[in-house]
């Protein structure tokens, strides 16, 4: 089976005392994940060490940035490279999240420069695309879904293509409680593996994770997670709770 994530992503949330607490009553809980399922926790900058290390007997839970800057090193004061990051031994990076596109105007092709370098640097890219509410009102989601993973993707080989992880987060979905439901993200989780189906072949599309986002909880994980396509969440809100996010994975495809 391919891979069932349930990634937390926790913003700019918790100080370095609450994201030890948080992280030790993960801990507490010994989640037995399955050989096909993972939790990657995109953690701030500044506890990607800690988060390591304190989440290093649970061999199947990640650790992820939720950014890096698109140039390798140098003169960009505030920015953070992969290459740090992995030297962190985080192992993957969000990249592209609807945050980071609005608040600080990150492009497609900014966002393919990215994903280049995390890969460069042996970081997993968990790739987040969709649509704000006016395109979804137009009933455009599916090209303009298609568009961001093309323009930020598509210059990739097979292989590379492969080991990226695609989280797809309706705008209007994110920290608003509005779910799209088991159907919608079905049929768009579909569409984006026939996107790449057409340009990659049916077993490079197979592979790979495609995680749904917005408004995942506890209590609605499971259905979403129980479709063909829909791989694992990226989580928000309720990865901020140990309790909340148990209930996350273990809605996980078993
Ligand atoms: P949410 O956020 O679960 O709080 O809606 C998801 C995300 O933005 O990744």
């Amino acid at each position: 089976m391919r891979k069932q994530i349930a990634a937390a992503n926790w913003k700019m949330n918790c100080n370095l005392q609450e994201a030890q607490e948080l992280l030790n009553a993960l801990g507490r809980k010994n989640i037995a994940l399955k050989a096909h399922q993972q939790v990657v926790i995109a953690v701030p900058f500044p506890f990607l060490i800690t988060a390591r290390e304190m989440m290093a007997d649970q061999l199947s839970f990640f650790i992820a940035a939720q950014n890096c800057y698109s140039k390798e090193a140098g003169a960009f004061t505030g920015e953070v490279s992969a290459a740090m990051i992995a030297s962190c031994r985080a192992t993957h990076v969000i990249i592209g999240h609807s945050e980071r596109r609005q608040y600080f105007q990150e492009t497609n092709e900014e966002l393919a420069t990215k994903t280049d370098i995390a890969l460069k640097h042996q970081l997993i890219p968990i790739f987040c695309c969709g649509e704000d509410l006016s395109v979804r009102e137009k009933n455009s989601q599916n090209d303009f879904v298609a568009g961001q993973i093309r323009e930020s993707l598509f210059h990739l080989d097979a292989a590379a293509i492969a080991k990226v992880v695609i989280a797809y987060e309706p705008i209007w979905a994110i920290g608003t409680g509005k779910t799209a439901t088991a159907v919608q993200a079905q049929e768009m989780h579909f569409h984006i593996r026939q996107v790449i189906e057409e340009k990659y072949g049916q077993e490079v599309a197979s592979q790979i994770s495609i995680l749904y986002g917005g408004s995942v909880k506890g209590e609605n994980a499971a259905e979403i997670f129980s479709q063909t396509d829909v791989d694992g969440g990226l989580v928000g809100g309720a990865s901020l709770k140990a309790d909340e996010f148990e209930k996350v994975i273990n809605g996980l495809k078993g």
